[in-house]
């Protein structure tokens, strides 16, 4: 079996950590390389704590991009207040030592996808649309090449998690998102309506934490930093593990359901900006754009995610 050549575009984040590490812990899918955009934190700190993660996976052979410092249009907004001062707080990761590309990540993604054939890369955002939306401008020819954008970001019936209304990879860099969704490239979204339903609890942080390695033990570490803000905000029993929700549709779509749909974004309204309008019930007459994922079977999830976890 041939493995799905992937990019993984990231701001860790707590969450993007446990997608990377998913990711690199299957043979199924072939990194191609890793873009660090700003987001969580800013890009001194995602593109550090990117490096990081690789190492603790034993993945320094991956090599790391660093993207764009901030959105298209807009400041930059993290989010500190969820992720912690570093945006890896939970887990005492060392310094890395591989090395960040001097290639800067967008030239890596139009370059890579240029020189491919039609069809066979995969993008993977894990953060805000910024690295991809400036690839796609740059270049639009790479439209037609790139097999599949498997993003996490938005949410309908959930509405925000950010701003009422608006989730925070796309509320921070709106303009970027509607430029994506807008592409014309065969797109599936992971919004809050899946990821909140892949929440961590007590027995599953354990089930990492029993693994008895490294990786396991920063996962639950990480898990258990990242799920304090959800907990006091929803009252929910843990996390949501929104990123690695992307990973494991590559790995195991009969996971996920959702609706072939039209999604739009906000980029004029101050009160929306940044909602995801998923015409779920196709109401609106427009052009269907994305594949919308609302349902995950959590069980399998965790399982496919501590079997995995526990290769590295
Ligand atoms: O809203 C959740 C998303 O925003 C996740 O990707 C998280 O890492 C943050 O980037
Ligand atoms: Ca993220």
């Amino acid at each position: 079996m041939t493995a799905r050549k992937i990019i993984i575009d990231t701001d860790p984040g707590q969450d993007d950590a446990v997608a990377l590490l998913l990711a690199m812990a299957s043979p199924e899918l072939d990194i191609l390389g890793i873009t660090v955009v700003a987001g969580n934190v800013p890009l001194a700190l995602t593109e550090v704590n990117t490096r990081k993660v690789c190492e603790l996976a034993g993945r320094s052979d991956i090599p790391v991009y660093a993207g764009c410092d901030a959105p298209l249009e807009r400041p930059l907004v993290t989010a500190e207040h969820v992720h912690g001062k570093t945006g890896l707080d939970g887990a005492d990761l060392p310094e890395p030592t591989m090395r960040l590309q001097d290639r800067h990540a967008v030239d890596f993604i139009i370059d890579t996808i240029r020189n491919s054939d039609p069809g066979q890369i995969t993008l993977c955002p894990l953060g805000p649309l910024t690295n991809i939306a400036e690839a796609l401008t740059r270049a639009p020819d790479i439209t037609a090449k790139i097999a599949e954008i498997v993003l996490m970001g938005g949410g309908y019936f959930e509405q925000g998690n950010i701003t009422p209304s608006a989730e925070f990879n796309i509320y921070v860099d709106p303009e970027a998102a509607k430029i994506v969704f807008g592409a014309g490239v065969k797109l599936t979204v992971i919004p809050l309506d899946c990821t909140h339903k892949a929440l961590t609890n007590p027995a599953r942080v354990k089930a990492f934490r029993v693994l008895g390695t490294p990786v396991g033990d920063a996962v639950a570490g990480l898990t258990d930093f990242f799920e304090r803000f959800d907990k006091e905000k929803y009252g929910s029993v843990g996390a949501p593990l929104h990123d690695p929700c992307v990973i494991a549709y590559l790995l195991q779509p009969d996971l996920f359901q959702g609706r072939f749909i039209n999604v739009e974004i906000e980029t004029a309204s101050q009160l929306t900006l940044g909602s995801t309008v998923a015409d779920w019930w196709r109401v609106s007459g427009r052009k269907p754009n994305a594949t919308f994922i609302r349902d995950i079977d959590d069980e399998g999830f965790f399982t496919l995610l501590t079997e995995r976890l526990g290769r590295l």
